[in-house]
């Protein structure tokens, strides 16, 4: 059990950065969106890469965390988790397909009254609830390793 636990600041510290890399792409694209002036070609398109940029580093990260890992290890370690772990993967493809409505409404009528306004209003709405997901996979995570931490020692 010494390797396994050795390994959990190494995981714990893998989790914290992707999801910090997440935040740092969110953070790119809010503040595209918020920059002040016209919705210039030059600024749809600034705004588009960076929300294309996120989507694809979004897809890769969920197909990781589909794949096994840090999740799928606090379950072994933590049955009880399991409904939750399930629960959180289940929300992967409706934040794919949310953050896909927003690219896809700003592409099809980006001058159209209000677009840009909405684009931001939905992109903030996408934001929370993916910050909420990353939030609660540290939990999951958390839960599962210190709780067998606790009874190892
Ligand atoms: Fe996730
Ligand atoms: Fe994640």
């Amino acid at each position: 059990m010494a390797s396994i636990d050795r390994s959990d600041p190494v995981i714990l510290s893998h989790v914290l950065a992707e999801h910090r890399d997440l935040f740092h792409l969110l953070l790119a694209v809010r503040s595209a969106l918020a920059h002040a002036g016209p919705p210039t070609p030059d600024r749809r398109s600034t705004v588009l890469e960076s929300m294309h940029h996120l989507r694809d580093h979004l897809a890769d990260h969920f197909a990781q965390e589909e794949q096994g890992g840090f999740l799928e290890e606090a379950v072994t370690r933590v049955p009880r988790l399991s409904a939750a772990v399930r629960s959180i993967l289940g929300q992967h493809p409706g934040l794919l397909a949310d953050l896909d409505r927003v690219i896809e409404n700003l592409e099809a009528s980006p001058a159209a009254p209000g677009a840009w306004a909405r684009a931001g209003h939905n992109f903030e709405a996408f934001s929370a609830r993916m910050t909420a997901h990353e939030r609660s996979e540290n939990a999951v995570v958390q839960s599962g390793y210190n709780e067998d931490l606790g009874l190892t020692e």
